[in-house]
């Protein structure tokens, strides 16, 4: 696979209030984030130069860190602008924007009462996150031995860096075997998400997602119940053990990089790509494109 490394490209990057060259967007080694995991972050899209549920993420990103104990000075304004210029700026038309607030250097330690929250905003031209072949034949995921930890256990509504070191591992255990994610259960054994990407499954016709009360309740799932309703779709949050996946016809996950991604294949039981999927899957395109929904679409 060849990469283009992401501290070695062209552009520009919002750092601490002002746009830096790429290249120069640095942190030292001694940073509080790096090493205790005080970081939080945002994954969004911009569509057509629009970026998607803007205002939600930057709103996501305060919440994120107040539920970090982090002090945060900038409001949704503020970052919103923020990353609208950024993105002007890099003439990204269709792409991803990551934001990430950490704790500096100005302490180390567990204790970091005296360290400043920093903030960047990057953004890079960036399609489908999976590729056509996936898309059109859902990715595959493997079950994970890790478990998505208790909320009285760790931060779990907030988008804190340090709960993707579950993900990451999973992930690469998945990839090894052959298979595109992770699925991960929860604390009690319940089916919880992707790595990256929220959990949604079909059983006669009825739309079923986990309760989101240990992991993140993603934008894109709740704009995907939003398009269920629109469309009468019935829908359910539940909880969905392992072993009621053999019930289901159709599997998809949902989030603002992987978009409406159909899921094929989970452990040895394999799903078609059906017609839920792919009626919420268009839905979802034309809504962040800002088309509206179409007969078709129903
Ligand atoms: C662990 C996890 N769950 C769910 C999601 C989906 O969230 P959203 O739809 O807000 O991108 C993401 C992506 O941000 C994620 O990283």
């Amino acid at each position: 696979m060849s990469l283009i490394p992401f501290d070695d490209r062209d552009g520009v990057i919002w750092f601490d209030g002002k746009l830096i060259p790429w290249r120069d967007a640095k942190i030292h080694v001694l940073t509080h984030g790096l090493h205790y995991g005080s970081c939080v972050f945002e994954g969004e899209r911009s569509y057509d130069g629009q970026i998607f549920r803007c205002t939600d993420h930057s709103v996501r990103l305060a919440k994120s860190a107040a539920l970090m104990d982090m002090e945060f000075p900038w409001g949704p304004e503020k970052i919103d602008a923020a990353k609208k210029e950024t993105l002007r700026v890099n003439n990204i038309v269709d792409g991803y924007i990551r934001a990430v607030a950490w704790r500096g250097s100005e302490q180390m330690g567990v204790s970091a009462q005296a360290t400043k929250t920093h903030l960047a905003i990057a953004c890079w031209t960036w399609p489908s996150y999976f590729s056509p072949e996936k898309r059109e034949n859902g990715i595959s995921l493997r079950t994970s031995h890790w478990r998505k930890p208790s909320p009285d256990t760790a931060p779990v509504h907030a988008k804190a860096a340090g709960l993707y070191m579950i993900g990451t591992m999973s992930k690469h255990a998945a990839e090894k075997d052959g298979f595109d994610d992770a699925l991960m259960l929860d604390y009690r054994g319940q089916v919880a998400e992707a790595t990256g990407a929220n959990l949604f499954a079909v059983e006669n016709g009825v739309l079923k997602t986990p309760i989101p009360d240990c992991f993140l309740n993603g934008l894109t799932r709740q704009t995907v119940i939003g398009l269920a309703k629109d469309f009468g779709i019935p829908f359910e949050e539940t909880v969905i053990m392992p072993e009621d996946l053999g019930k289901f016809s159709e599997i998809f996950v949902t989030g603002s990089a992987a978009e409406v991604m159909a899921v094929g294949r989970i452990d040895q039981k394999t799903y078609t790509v059906g017609p839920i999927t792919r009626k919420l899957r268009l839905a979802y395109e034309n809504l962040v494109r800002g088309k509206p929904l179409t007969a078709g679409d129903a």
